[in-house]
C-alpha cells in the first residue's frame, strides 16, 4: 500500500468494499444518543425491542443472540456451544472466509473434512450429500457452509444443502455463516432448517462493525445441553436467561443497540423483499458493466451469483492492488482486495447495504476511470450498459 498524505479529499468516501458499508445517517444518528444503564428499566425495553425485531430478519420464529464482537467472535459460539472436543465436522472451502472457520475449527480441537472448490462457485451440494450418505456411522455432527463467500462473489445454495442432508437422512447440524448476505440476499433460518447461523452488523445490517449474531433452533438448543466444547463469554445459556427480560449477562454495545434499533425499523419500512430485491438489481447492473468492459467475473456459476458484492478479475500481467491504489487516491473510493490465492488477481465491488442507484452509478464510474487510468485493458461503456440496466428496471 502506498501511504497517503492527510490531504484533504473534498466531497463523500466511496466505502464500497463489501463491508463495513455505509452506515446511513439515521443510523448514525441514533448512535449518537447518550450511552444508558444497560441493567436500568429503559434498556429492557430495547433489548426486547431488538430481539424480536431480529427474528424477521433471520425468518426465524426461535431466539438470536447479540454479542458484542464482529462475526469471527459468532463463528465461535457457533462451534463451542453445539460441539465436542474432536467431532467431524463437514466445512466447504468456497473461499478465503471458508478456510478461516476451518482454521477456527481445527484450533478449538475439532476434525473438519473439507469439501473444495476452486473458489468460482458456492457449495458442491452433491459432494455434501455423498460425504453425508457415506457416513452411515454419523460421526459428521455439523454441515458448516458460508452462503456468501465475500472473497469471491459465490452464493452457496442453503436450500439445496437442506435438501442433500434430508436426502441422505442424515442427522448432522447446518450451520451457515450470512456475515455478507443478511438482509442483503434471501435467506430463510426456518424454512432451510438451519441449526445455527452466523451474522454480523457490518454488512446487510448497515451498522459500524462491532456485534454479531447466532440465530438458534431447537435442535441445535439440544446440542448445546451435552456439547463439551469450552465456552464461558459465548455461552449461550447464560445470554438466552437474560434475554429473556431484554438484559444481557454482560455490558452489551449499547450504543451498537441504538443504531441496530434504527436499522431494523429502517429495514422493515423498505420491506425486506423489496431490500432483496434492490441488491439483486444492483448486482445484475454491475456484471452487466463488467461484462461491457470485457473484465472477467471471479464467479463463474450464474446461479450461485452473489447480489452483495461482485469479484472482478483482471487481465493476466495487470494488478488488481494497483488498480484499487489508483481509484482511492483519483476518486476516494475504497474496493475489496483480494484474499488468499487472489490477492492482486481480483478487485471486489461491494454493492450492499444502504445503497442506491445512483450510489452504483458514481461506484461503477470511479471503476471505469480508474481502469482507464491504470491503463487496465478494457472496452469502455461499462457505466452506459448499467444505466441501460436500472433504467429499464427501475
Ligand atoms: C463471510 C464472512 N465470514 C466471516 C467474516 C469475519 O467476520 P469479522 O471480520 O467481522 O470477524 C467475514 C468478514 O468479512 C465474512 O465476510
Amino acid at each position: 500500500m502506498t501511504h497517503h498524505e492527510p490531504r484533504r479529499a473534498a466531497g463523500r468516501h466511496f466505502l464500497q468494499i463489501p463491508g463495513p458499508t455505509n452506515v446511513p445517517d439515521r443510523v448514525l444518528r441514533a448512535i449518537d444518543n447518550p450511552t444508558m444503564d444497560h441493567r436500568g428499566p429503559d434498556f429492557g425495553r430495547l433489548g426486547l425491542r431488538i430481539l424480536a425485531n431480529l427474528k424477521q430478519i433471520f425468518r426465524t420464529a426461535g431466539p438470536v443472540v447479540i454479542y458484542p464482537a464482529s462475526g469471527t467472535g459468532a463463528w465461535e459460539a457457533a462451534l463451542t456451544n453445539t460441539l465436542s472436543p474432536g467431532d467431524t465436522v463437514l466445512m466447504c472451502r468456497t473461499g478465503w472466509f471458508a478456510t478461516l472457520w476451518k482454521d477456527m475449527a481445527v484450533k478449538l480441537g475439532l476434525d473438519p473434512v473439507f469439501i473444495d472448490t476452486d473458489w468460482r462457485r458456492g457449495a458442491d451440494v452433491a459432494a455434501i450429500g455423498a460425504a453425508l450418505a457415506e457416513d452411515s456411522a454419523h460421526r459428521i455432527k455439523a454441515v458448516c457452509v458460508v452462503h456468501n463467500e465475500t472473497s469471491t462473489g459465490c452464493t452457496s445454495r442453503i436450500d439445496e444443502v437442506r435438501a442433500a442432508m434430508d436426502a441422505a437422512a442424515h442427522p448432522a447440524l447446518l450451520m451457515v455463516d450470512t456475515i455478507s448476505s443478511l438482509a442483503s440476499i434471501d435467506y430463510r433460518h426456518d424454512e432451510w432448517g438451519v441449526d445455527v447461523t452466523v451474522a454480523g452488523s457490518q454488512k446487510g445490517l448497515m451498522l459500524p462493525p462491532g456485534l454479531s449474531f447466532n440465530a438458534i433452533s431447537a435442535k441445535a438448543l439440544e446440542a448445546a445441553a451435552s456439547a463439551k466444547l469450552p465456552r464461558s463469554y459465548w455461552d449461550w445459556r447464560p445470554m438466552l436467561a437474560a434475554n429473556a427480560t431484554g438484559y444481557f449477562p454482560y455490558t452489551p454495545g449499547t450504543n451498537l443497540l441504538y443504531g441496530l434499533d434504527a436499522a431494523l425499523t429502517m429495514l422493515v419500512e423498505e420491506g425486506l423483499d423489496n431490500v432483496f430485491a434492490r441488491h439483486d438489481r444492483h448486482a445484475e447492473a454491475t456484471r452487466r458493466a463488467v461484462r461491457a468492459w470485457g473484465l472477467e467475473i471471479q464467479c463463474a456459476e450464474p446461479r450461485h451469483y452473489s447480489s452483495s458484492l461482485t469479484a472482478v478479475r483482471l487481465p493476466e500481467g495487470h494488478s488488481a492492488n494497483a488498480l484499487r491504489a489508483i481509484i482511492l487516491e483519483k476518486f476516494n473510493m475504497s474496493l475489496g482486495n483480494g484474499l488468499g490465492p487472489l490477492n492482486d488477481r481480483v478487485f471486489r465491488i461491494g454493492h450492499l447495504g444502504d445503497f442506491s442507484d445512483l450510489m452504483l452509478v458514481g461506484t461503477l464510474g470511479g471503476v471505469e476511470m480508474g481502469l482507464r487510468a491504470a491503463g487496465v485493458p478494457h472496452r469502455p461503456g461499462g457505466v452506459q450498459a448499467a444505466l441501460d440496466y436500472l433504467a429499464g428496471n427501475a
